[in-house]
């Protein structure tokens, strides 16, 4: 099926009694069983089926599915936040203090995740730039359990070469994780690029209406984890599973099991099955919402890029954008909802955002609403001045995501604010030189 089919029907087909056009919600925490015996056989994960909504309820399911099939992977488990999609994919890989190699270009609360948490944790990261392969390459370290990045970053929209990453990982029989959070899949599908794991937060893009937060963690299930010396915890036997192995049981479902039934039902950061249904309704016009996006996109930066105030606008449909080749070709129909708009002078970040009327300052993208934010002090404020450099962040960039609003009527507010925080700006200067070109 398209991707416009999926969208709206993947994983839902109406049956039972009354056959609900609409996902139901099964508002239930625990479900009942027939006999002892099926209660056995599914708490020890020999049958399939639901026992406890920890770790797993039929609307999450839905949801599961239809994220899986957008991705074009094999299995999916939704988790409450995309934090937690992001941290229970890499727990599961590093099982215990490993090495991670990441790219420098991430969401501000994935590095404190990583600089901060996993560290705790006895995780070591290295982060590598990540237009440079040879980085990736030069960063391995015999137990590197996995490479980490977002397809498209955020916020400067650079476009990860995933094929050539992939290939640099899969040389060492490592797993590549790609937070697929900004492109969504309309945009890019990186298991079909090369990647192992798909991350969504899917509080942003896929749900599209800002009312709920959730997470995915989606798997190719094609990656390699037969080696028990390198992967115990999918290919030993454990004790937990009555010494067999998770590969012996669950097969190529071995590593969406793992962060199913020991990381989700341990830790138990669980989406609600309200939110689930949120996001399947949110789901079902993404492919609508991403093309009118990138329609508006393209107006804002055609009528911004030269515009007096901005210094420059970071965004790959830019020739002067380091990923403006690679776009062309793994992203052609866009990168997403986000662009990044470097202003001339740091003083004008605040006249700017303030004089805005239409446009919010949140720290939200991929919302109906268009949103700006100040990633230096907002998102990405616990990073260090190094670690904003090498993420391509001055205190300058605003960053921008783009709603279903009308683009004119975005345009004119970024537009007269910019005129009125300029103007009054060169009136403070009085007769002093200001040059904002
Ligand atoms: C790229 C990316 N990944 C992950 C997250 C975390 O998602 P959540 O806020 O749903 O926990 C965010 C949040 O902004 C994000 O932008």
């Amino acid at each position: 099926m398209s991707q416009e089919t999926d969208a709206v029907h993947a994983g839902y087909r109406p049956s039972g009694d009354f056959r609900p056009m609409l996902p139901p919600l099964h508002n239930s925490a625990a479900y009942q069983f027939a006999s002892h015996a099926e209660a056995v056989e599914k708490f020890a994960l020999r049958q399939a089926g639901f026992t406890y909504s920890r770790t797993g309820n039929p609307t999450v399911s839905i949801l599961e599915q239809r994220v899986a099939a957008l991705e074009g992977g094999a299995h999916a488990v939704a988790t409450a936040t995309g934090q937690a999609a992001v941290a229970l994919s890499l727990l599961a890989l590093t099982q215990g203090p490993k090495h991670i190699v990441a790219s420098s270009s991430l969401y501000g609360g994935t590095v404190d995740l990583f600089t901060d948490t996993f560290a705790d944790f006895g995780i070591r990261i290295s982060f590598v730039d990540q237009a440079d392969p040879s980085a990736w390459a030069a960063a391995i370290e015999s137990d590197t359990r996995a490479f980490f990045l977002e397809s498209v970053s955020n916020p400067l929209c650079t476009v990860a070469d995933l094929p050539a990453i992939a290939a640099i990982a899969h040389e060492h029989n490592i797993p590549v994780v790609v937070d697929n959070t900004l492109a969504t899949p309309l945009n890019i599908r990186p298991l079909e690029l090369g990647a192992d794991i798909v991350v969504h937060s899917a509080t942003k893009g896929l749900a599209g209406h800002g009312s709920v937060l959730g997470g995915v963690v989606v798997d190719s299930g094609k990656f390699d984890f037969s080696d028990a010396a390198r992967w115990p915890q999918i290919a030993a036997p454990r004790v937990r599973l009555n010494n067999t192995s998770l590969l012996e049981r669950h097969g190529p479902a071995a590593y969406a099991m793992l962060v199913r039934s020991k990381f989700l039902h341990d830790l138990g950061p669980t989406l609600a099955p309200a939110s689930a249904q949120g996001i399947l309704a949110g789901i079902e016009t993404l492919p609508v919402r991403a093309a009118h996006v990138q329609r508006s996109v393209t107006r804002l930066i055609d009528a911004l890029a030269e515009y007096p105030g901005i210094a420059a606008i970071h965004h790959p449909s830019l020739p002067c954008h380091p990923s403006h080749e690679l776009a062309r070709t793994l992203t052609p129909k866009g990168t997403g909802c986000v662009l990044a708009i470097e202003l001339a002078h740091p003083s004008l970040v605040s006249p700017v955002i303030d004089g805005l009327k239409l446009i919010s300052l949140a720290a939200n993208v991929g919302d109906t609403r268009t949103m700006v934010s100040h990633p230096a002090t907002m998102t990405h404020c616990r990073l260090s001045e190094q670690q904003l450099a090498a993420a391509g962040l001055n205190t300058s960039t605003l960053r921008l995501s783009v709603g279903l609003e009308d683009s004119a009527d975005l345009l004119a507010d970024i537009t007269q604010s910019l005129d009125l925080a300029l103007a009054a700006t060169q009136a403070t200067a009085g007769t002093k030189e200001v040059s904002f070109a």
